[in-house]
Parts: C-alpha cells; structure tokens; sequence
C-alpha cells in the first residue's frame, strides 16, 4: 500500500496515519516530523527550515522534494508507505510523479477550518516518537508522558492561533489543488473527518478496502 494522506493542518492526517499504519504494518513519513527532528538536531537543513516553520509558511519545495527522495530510497518503504504532509504543493506532487512511484489511493480527509482551531490547541506531542495527543478528545493513558514511549508530551511551537491561520490560508491556497490534480489521476478518496477520532478511521478504512 502506497497511501498519501491529504487535509488541512490538524484534519488527523498524523493521528490516522499512526493507526493505518500499525494496520498494514509499512512506515508513516512525515515531513513535518522529519523537519522537526532537524530543527531539533540543529542541523543545516533545520536550521533553515526554522523560520518558514515557524511562521507557519512551506520550507521551499526543492529542500522536501530531497528530503522525501532520500527517505524512500530506504529499504522499509520498498513494500509501501503512508505519506503523511507531502506532497503540499503541484511542483512536489509532479517531483514525485517523476520518481516513478505508483501510489494506490490519496485519501483527502475533510474537516472545516472551524473545528481545526480547537484541534490544534488542544494537541500534544510526544517529544521523542511524534505520536499524537489531544488533552481532551485523545488524552494520553500515562497522563503528561507518551503512552508508546514515555517521554514528555509537549505544545507544537507552529500550534498558536496567529501560525494556525497562516497554515490554513496556505494550505487552501497551496495545498488544496492537489484534490483535483489527484481527482484527475482518479485516485483519489475522500473520508469525513469531523467525527470522533475512531469514526473517522472507520471512514478511513470503508474508503481504502471498499
Ligand atoms: P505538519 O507537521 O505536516 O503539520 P500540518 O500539515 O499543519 O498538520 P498537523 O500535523 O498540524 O495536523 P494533522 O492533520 O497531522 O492532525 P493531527 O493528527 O495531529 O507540517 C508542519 C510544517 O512543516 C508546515 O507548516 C511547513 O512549514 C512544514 N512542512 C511540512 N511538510 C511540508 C511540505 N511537504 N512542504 C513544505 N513545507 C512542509 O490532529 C490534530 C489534533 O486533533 C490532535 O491533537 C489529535 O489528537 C486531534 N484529533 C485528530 N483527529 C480527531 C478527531 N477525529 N476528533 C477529535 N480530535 C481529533
Ligand atoms: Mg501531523
């Protein structure tokens, strides 16, 4: 299963990635993951990474598109991947058309800008794996500490209501095309995303295994 998961900051693009893939057993790649993990490690790409995450704006595409190139060249994504925040604009999605990868479905997760600011100020993330939190509609089982790893949960930097805007302008300026780029490839899915966290993975799945 090659899978693109598609939606505006906070539809649960993360947080259903990390169920599909438990499901199928192949590694979720997220760019904004690795980005982090790099402005974490100060290294050169973090370093230039910081101020376009930080304002909520796209790191330049050229940096993602190697980013992702080096990522899937590694030997766990030979049988699949789950595609978690790439592609975000056209030129990444015809830089990854030009690798020659064919991906099974693009899942476009729909939820209204209205209910994503809720979503976003209430997240935690887990400092070291990544995996995702909401302090009231998905509240860690080990309280502040991650339930898969047990380091500290903490705030996303970009998760305050002035970066959140900027995402999502950005993301229905830039991001959003890629519905119907993907729509006229034909394989796109839609899943309702504005239920609870385990109807939404039901959606999810209707979608994906028909
Ligand atoms: P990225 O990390 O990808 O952030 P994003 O796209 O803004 O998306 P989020 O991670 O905020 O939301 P999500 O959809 O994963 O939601 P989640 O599952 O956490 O990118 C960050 C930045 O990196 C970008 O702004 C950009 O600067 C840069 N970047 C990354 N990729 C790039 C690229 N390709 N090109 C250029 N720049 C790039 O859920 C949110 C919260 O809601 C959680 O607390 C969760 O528990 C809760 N929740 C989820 N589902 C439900 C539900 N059904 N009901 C109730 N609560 C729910
Ligand atoms: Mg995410």
């Amino acid at each position: 299963m090659k899978l693109i998961m598609l939606g505006a900051p906070g539809a649960g693009k993360g947080t259903q990635a990390q169920i599909l893939s438990d499901r199928y057993g192949i590694p979720t790649i997220s760019t904004g993951a690795i980005i982090r993990g790099a402005i974490k490690n100060e290294t050169p790409t973090g370093k230039m990474a910081k101020a376009y995450i930080d304002k909520g704006e796209l790191v330049p595409d050229e940096v993602v598109i190697g980013i992702i190139k080096e990522r899937l060249s590694e030997s766990d994504c030979q049988s699949g991947f789950i595609l978690d925040g790439f592609p975000r604009t056209i030129p990444q999605a015809e830089a990854l058309d030009s690798l020659g990868i064919e991906i099974d479905k693009v899942l476009d997760i729909e939820v209204d800008d209205d209910l994503i600011i809720t979503r976003l100020s209430g997240r935690r993330e887990c400092s070291k794996c990544g995996a995702t939190y909401h302090v009231a509609n998905n509240p860690s089982k080990a309280g502040d500490k991650c339930e898969r790893c047990a380091s500290p949960l903490v705030t996303r930097a970009d998760d305050n209501p002035e970066t959140i805007k900027s995402r999502l302008d950005i993301y229905h300026s830039q991001t959003e095309p890629l519905i119907e780029y993907y729509k006229n490839k034909g394989n796109l899915a839609v899943a309702q995303g504005e239920g609870s966290l385990e109807a939404t993975t039901d959606a999810i799945i209707k979608v994906l295994e028909g």
